[in-house]
């Protein structure tokens, strides 16, 4: 469950304040599935960076299950990501030297065992979304669709509670949007207690979503 009460965030840069969250409030509950939209600029990837924890919020208490993120020391916050959460973004973020098994795989960088232990479920993962025949391939060239569903089979590798996804389909075409959101929407439902977050500003992509929280000026509009 995610629970927002008033959260905000003001960035400072070169001595000028931006206000990107400006009293934001909204509960989700466990398996979900909800679109976050607003015009750019409205605070949607600031707050699903509070969300995932990759920043804090400058007012406010931001709950996830019975952690209040703001009281997470970097340390816990890096384990809350790694244990919880699942990124999707824009631009895939893949590194394209590396094998496909090897990006899904990337989370464990560093974990041996742990990777070892996840080499069967990556290798299902890429079968989920299609991609087993090019597992070995590096992902560089890759098309951009089969690139966010590398990414997509990354975010999941660890099982995360909460899959947030920023733009997901920005870099990609109808028909490869259509494939990643079907995706998307299949994989995070094939565990009911998951919850899916994904920003756009694709009305049709919204419109697959029983829920919409719309941002305006770091503020909810509608939830
Ligand atoms: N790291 C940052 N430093 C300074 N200002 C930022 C930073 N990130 C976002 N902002 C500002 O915060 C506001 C909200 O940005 P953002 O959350 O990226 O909106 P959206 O994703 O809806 O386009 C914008 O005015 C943006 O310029
Ligand atoms: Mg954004």
């Amino acid at each position: 469950m995610i629970q927002a009460e008033e959260v905000r965030k003001s960035y400072k840069q070169d001595g000028v304040e931006t206000d990107a969250l400006r009293g934001v409030s909204f509960s989700v509950g466990e398996g979900e599935h909800l679109a976050i939209t607003g015009p750019s600029g409205s605070g949607k990837s600031t707050l699903l960076a509070l969300i995932g924890a990759l920043d804090r919020p400058t007012a406010g208490v931001l709950r996830v299950g019975d952690v209040e993120l703001s009281r997470l020391n970097p340390t816990e916050r890096a384990r809350y990501r790694f244990e919880k959460i699942g990124f999707v973004f824009q631009e895939f973020h893949l590194l394209a030297h590396l094998t496909v098994l090897e990006n899904v795989l990337a989370p464990f960088l560093g974990r041996g065992r742990e990777r070892a232990k996840h080499r069967d479920i990556a290798v299902r993962l890429l079968e989920e979304v299609g991609l087993q025949a090019v597992a070995s391939r590096p992902a560089g060239v890759l098309s951009g669709g089969e690139k966010q569903r590398v990414a997509i089979a990354r975010a999941l590798v660890n099982d995360p509670a909460i899959l947030l996804c920023d733009e997901p389909t920005g870099n990609l075409d109808s028909k490869n949007s259509d494939a990643v959101m079907e995706l998307l929407a299949a994989l995070a439902a094939a565990d009911e207690h998951k919850i899916l977050v994904v920003v756009t500003h694709d009305p049709k992509v919204a419109a697959r979503f029983p829920r919409e929280i719309r941002m305006r000026d770091g503020q909810v509009q509608t939830a």
